[in-house]
């Protein structure tokens, strides 16, 4: 007797072949759709991270830089180097307190203060500027750039969403001292 032979009461070969394939099929197809949710889903998170960026990444643009009292009894001509990795020299000029930014007005490089030489230099293209930020030699085209300066209960706070372009001596630009 042959084992090939079906045993009456079962299903025919091909039927139970048939039933498996259908199976498959369906289970593939589930998995496609739950793939394609996913995917939705993500792009859904993403939009909606573009859309409400965490405000907190960006940097604050004001930087209290100390007691103004101190900066009052500056000798003139002082440079205080102690905020050059945010960006700014805080100047003591003869009647007044500046903040210059560090760029470069040519192509934006960080510039250098050279005490002996009493001034600013780029190490870039060579051009220098002068201890209140007006530009003397090489390509820079205007004199450095300043930040917006203010007193906040008895600290100096430099603001560097206000930038006056060129070193322009307008209001909020300098600290009278
Ligand atoms: Fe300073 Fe060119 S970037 S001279």
């Amino acid at each position: 007797m042959s084992t090939q032979e079906p045993q009456p009461g079962s299903p025919p070969p091909d039927a139970c072949r048939g039933g498996i394939e259908r199976r498959q099929v369906l289970s593939a197809a589930g998995a496609g759709w739950l793939a394609l949710a996913g995917s939705g889903a993500v792009a859904a998170l993403a939009t909606a991270r573009f859309m409400f960026p965490n405000a907190s990444e960006e940097p604050d643009p004001r930087v209290a830089v100390g007691p103004v009292d101190s900066y009052a009894r500056m000798p003139a001509g002082t440079v205080d180097e102690r905020r050059k990795k945010d960006g700014v020299w805080l100047v003591r000029l003869p009647d007044r307190l500046v903040a210059l930014s560090t760029a470069c007005t040519h192509l934006g490089c960080i510039l250098n203060w050279i005490p002996g030489e009493r001034r600013f230099a780029c190490p870039c293209h060579g051009s220098g500027f002068a201890l209140d930020g007006a530009n003397t030699e090489g390509p820079a085209p205007r004199p450095m750039d300043r930040f917006g300066v203010s007193v906040v209960d008895g600290l100096v706070v430099v603001d560097r969403s206000r930038r006056f372009l060129g070193g322009k001596s307008d209001r909020g630009s300098f600290l009278s001292l």
